[in-house]
């Protein structure tokens, strides 16, 4: 979605502006520009359709020193991809950019008069010119009189041309951070854009006005009184951002897993049983409840799915799934005896979000498994169980998805303990069998040039079936959206056993179906289906255990993975799909980090 990034100090804004953006392309995004003080009280305004390599050839010839700006990257949502759509937007005195959606810009147009003047089809010009007729030269009582006109989602970064070297921003919802440094203040959409320049930063609190000047970071709350922000620290460093030697963030992120399962496990085990005393997670939270409600999108809900077919089983009370965007139209039934577990990479999906919220009104304590720290949605949570796979940049999720399996195994072994469902001594082999899934998935690792070869046949097809039986479904989920959204095959996951009643028919001579028989107990009834594919001309690609005894014949591919317990080859599965993908991106010659469409954050609804 939206990047936004401000910078107001002794160096060169332009530059800090422009890298500020090349950091925040991963979003997603379709436009961009930039706006800054030229001289004296004019702001002027470049922006372009496109990359931000486009912005900044634009730019190439501004040579004069700026000290002031912001910039903006745009996923459109109000108006198609034009240059008067992109952000900033002008309006008289005032220039802003905007993360959201203003919901109610129609009436808003309508009660300011502001048909015929709007240059744009955005939103987020209605927001400016609103603003624009209220301004009364002082931003902090405009914007404190703009704030209760809004509906809808909104972080702004405003510069007043009479305020020249200043930088406003106010959010409801969607994100923004800001710090200062002895280089002057700066604000973003996300972190990313901020290491560079320093590890403190504060997240701006919803609702509240910032004042950034280049010597200090002022905060207010919507009454005009001041209000102190609480100062956080980066826990990763500039590095971890960085592709280090890789052609992708993506197969970067691949790679990472190993070594961020480590790092997610590790701490939380004491005499090796998961202990989350240092998390602040009390066991209480897990004795009383009578159900759990899991709530997520895209790949976070997949992990969600996953862990659903393990813990139900284990721990005997009823697990639902829900995606997010349709949690709360679903009248869910939740109250005091729900625990509600919410999962975000970003920690910033905002139907996520709303569904945390809702379940919070009905009563239920919510726990959240969210990898970016001090997001909105850990802010919110009653508790956070935090993953530490540092910044995931590729818009793929990858290793956010397999360290909150393993935090979500963590939080099944914990509870299941605390309800008496699992002795000690059967929860420290269960913790063993967690932690070997970190060789395992080295193994899968090294088999990534083999994975390669076998994706070739792959890559001119327009569809791919994805199969499976029970975790092994849970698993094909994760693995059609992965080849879908960076490959742009049409990929679908089907329980095996549901071929038959209707998808079978689209298979014929030499149709992709990846199918997955991992689980032991249903081995022989997912062979059956996997013949049924084959007898039609399936071009048939087979992941097993390796001590699994199949018909040659059965598969035209057959990748094994190391010999674990059912419950726990989704990690090296997870490795192989995901190379899967990558690999149809690449040899497709696609945008592996950067799919068309996407965002890496999804903050609006
Ligand atoms: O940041 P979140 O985990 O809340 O994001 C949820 C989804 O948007 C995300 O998992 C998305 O499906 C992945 N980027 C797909 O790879």
């Amino acid at each position: 979605m939206c990047g936004i990034i401000g910078y107001t100090g002794p160096l060169q804004a332009k530059d800090v502006l422009l890298n500020g953006l090349s950091q925040l392309e991963y979003r997603g995004y379709d436009s961009a520009g930039i706006a800054f003080f030229e001289s004296g009280q004019n702001v002027r305004v470049v922006k372009t359709t496109g990359k931000v390599a486009r912005l900044k050839e634009l730019c190439s010839s501004i040579t004069e020193e700026i000290h002031c700006g912001i910039g903006h990257t745009r996923w459109a949502t109000h108006g198609g991809v034009t240059v008067e759509n992109a952000h900033p937007h002008q309006a008289g005195r005032v220039t802003l950019i905007h993360n959201g959606i203003i919901e109610n810009y129609h009436q808003l147009t309508a009660d300011f008069h502001l048909e015929g003047t709007l240059i744009s089809q955005t939103d987020s010009e209605v927001a400016a010119r609103v603003l624009d007729q209220i301004y009364d030269h002082d931003p902090i009582s405009s914007i404190r009189r703009l704030v209760p006109l809004l509906e809808g989602s909104y972080g702004f970064c405003i510069l007043f041309s009479d305020h020249p070297g200043e930088i406003y921003a106010v959010r409801n919802v969607s994100p923004l951070v800001a710090a200062y440094t002895h280089s002057g203040s700066l604000i973003a959409s996300d972190l990313t854009a901020l290491i560079p320049y320093t590890r403190k930063y504060a997240v701006v609190p919803e609702n509240q006005i910032v004042k950034l000047t280049p010597y200090r970071m002022e905060f207010y709350q919507m009454d005009g009184t001041p209000a102190s922000p609480e100062i956080l620290e980066v826990n990763w460093d500039t590095d971890a951002a960085m592709k280090n030697g890789y052609p992708h963030f993506m197969l970067k992120e691949i790679h990472e897993q190993p070594e961020a399962l480590k790092k997610t496990i590790l701490p939380r085990l004491t005499k090796g049983l998961p202990d989350f005393g240092d998390d602040g997670i009390p066991d209480s939270l897990f004795q009383t409840c009578s159900q759990i409600r899991i709530v997520a999108c895209g790949t976070a809900m997949h992990a969600g799915m996953v862990a659903r077919a393990v813990m139900e089983p284990l721990l005997k009370i009823p697990v639902l799934v829900s995606v997010a965007s349709e949690f709360r139209y679903e009248d869910p039934l939740v109250n005091d005896q729900t625990l509600t577990i919410v999962i975000s990479q970003s920690g910033e999906t905002i139907d996520t979000l709303a569904a945390l919220r809702l379940a919070k009104e009905l009563g239920s304590k919510v726990l959240s498994v969210v990898n970016v720290k001090g997001s909105t949605i850990a802010r919110e949570s009653d508790y956070v169980l935090y993953t530490h796979a540092g910044p995931e940049i590729a818009v793929a999720s990858t290793k956010a998805y397999s360290v909150q399996l393993a935090a979500l195994y963590m939080i099944t072994c914990r509870m299941a303990c605390v309800r008496g469902k699992m002795t000690d001594q059967e929860a420290a082999s269960f913790m063993e069998d967690l932690l070997d899934v970190i060789p395992a998935m080295e193994e899968m690792l090294d088999q990534a040039e083999t994975i390669k070869t076998i994706v070739r046949p792959l890559i001119d097809k327009p569809d791919a079936f994805f199969i499976g039986r029970n975790l092994d479904y849970a698993f094909s989920l994760e693995g059609a959206l992965k080849l879908k959204e960076i490959s742009y095959i049409h990929a679908d996951a089907y329980a095996a056993g549901e071929l038959k009643h209707g998808t079978i028919a689209l298979i014929a001579d030499q149709v992709p179906v990846i199918a997955l028989a991992t689980q032991d107990r249903i081995f022989s009834k997912m062979i059956s289906n996997v013949r049924e594919v084959k007898a039609r001309g399936a071009y048939v690609i087979l992941i097993t255990k390796k001590e699994a005894d199949v018909d040659p014949e059965l598969a035209d591919v057959r990748i094994r993975i190391p010999d674990l317990h059912d419950r726990f080859t989704v990690f090296p599965i997870a490795v192989v799909l995901q190379l899967i993908a990558y690999y149809a991106s690449l040899l497709k010659g696609l945008d592996v980090d950067q799919p068309r469409n996407l965002a890496k954050s999804v903050t609006v609804e």
